[in-house]
């Protein structure tokens, strides 16, 4: 994509200079492939943790089977959560999703899942006389007036036979303990009852107790996943499906850099990638992703992150020492094909 004039609106800034041009392009292009602050909703972008998602897609087959899935921060959660139903060759798939907080009770939790959920039910049908007739409607409306674990199991079942609904449960591990012993209840009723939905919760956690304190009494209805830090050949793969992209070579010393600083965390993978692949494609067309470019998105990385992320890209940065100097001769590439 090439973008001639930048005009923001309100400050007058707009792309005057070939160089701001050709900088503007390289982030717009990056920024399409490493996302270091979005997760994933892309299939093609998705990497590696085949056995989670075969964990998640199992749950949603098995009729009664609910899952929960955690990890650290960053691990990639939320994307495996997002992209899991894409993995299914099962439809009508609808799957819905709500990030909670702290200040959520397990009724308001619901209603804003519900409120992204139509169903069909006998309603009385307008004029006189005492027919009824089947109508589409917010699931919100249903839920209103009994905004239990049993009102949920009773809203879902009214939900067609032939849809999976698949209800995502993010950041679980900021809801207070009363409506997570809520969602603990209802997993066994659904359970029991082998309604047609599966419930995934997600959050930080180093174990399932940290999530659900009485998780013994739902264990046989929930498959616990729990999501590592990635292995080296999974980052590897998250930085060549970006390479493959934006169509540019990769240096092998440049990749290996990358995946040592990430430290298994993907969220890494896609700062570094995002730096290093800008500072790149700044070279212009046929420019393959050096070493430098990798010390340079270090850089980078460090100047717009987080304390967080500082300290651990610095840690990582130490773990890489003492640095071998780069062996001049030929450079071997990589592309994502290999
Ligand atoms: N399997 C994957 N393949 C490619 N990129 C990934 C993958 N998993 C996560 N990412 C990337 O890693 C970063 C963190 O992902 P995500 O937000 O899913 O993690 P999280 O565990 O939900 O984080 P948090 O604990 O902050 O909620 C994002 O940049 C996302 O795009
Ligand atoms: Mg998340």
């Amino acid at each position: 994509m090439t973008i001639d004039c930048l005009a923001v609106p309100g400050n007058g800034w707009r792309i005057v200079t070939a160089a701001e041009q050709r900088n503007f392009n390289a982030t717009v292009h990056a920024g399409r492939y490493f996302t270091p602050y979005a997760a994933i909703e892309e299939e093609a972008l998705f990497a590696g943790r085949r056995d989670q998602l075969l964990g998640v897609t199992d749950a949603v087959i098995q009729k009664g089977r609910h899952a929960i899935l955690y990890g650290e921060r960053g691990a990639g959660k939320t994307s495996l959560s997002s992209v899991a139903s894409k993995f299914l060759d099962m439809s009508p798939i609808l799957s819905v999703r709500v990030n909670c907080t702290s200040t959520n009770t397990f009724g308001s939790a619901w209603m804003k899942l519900f409120s992204e959920i139509e169903t069909m039910a006998e309603r009385p049908a307008p004029g006189f006389g005492s027919t009824t007739a089947r109508q589409s409607f917010s699931a919100r409306s249903l839920f209103e007036a009994d905004r239990t674990p049993n009102g949920v199991r009773k809203v879902l079942s009214t939900l067609p036979s032939s849809s999976v609904p698949i209800v995502i449960v993010d950041e679980f591990d900021r809801l207070p303990p009363a409506p997570r012993r809520a969602f603990a209840d209802l997993v066994k009723m659904l359970s029991d009852h082998a309604v047609r939905a599966t419930v995934v919760l997600v959050g930080v956690a180093d174990s399932v107790d940290e999530l659900i304190a009485e998780h013994e009494s739902v264990e046989c209805a929930l498959s616990q996943i729990r999501l590592p830090r990635m292995s080296g050949s999974e980052i590897r793969r998250i930085v060549e499906n970006g390479m493959n992209g934006l169509k540019l070579e990769l240096e092998e010393q440049a990749e290996d850099r990358i995946v040592l600083l990430s430290q298994g965390l993907p969220h890494y993978a896609h700062l570094l990638g995002l730096h290093a692949a800008r500072s790149a494609l700044l070279r212009g067309k046929g420019a393959a992703l050096k070493l430098s470019d990798v010390d340079r998105s270090v850089r980078k990385g460090l100047a717009s992150a987080q304390q967080s992320t500082r300290n651990a890209l610095s840690q990582g940065d130490q773990q890489s020492a003492p640095r071998k100097p780069v062996q001049a001769g030929p450079i071997r590439l990589r592309t994502g094909q290999d």
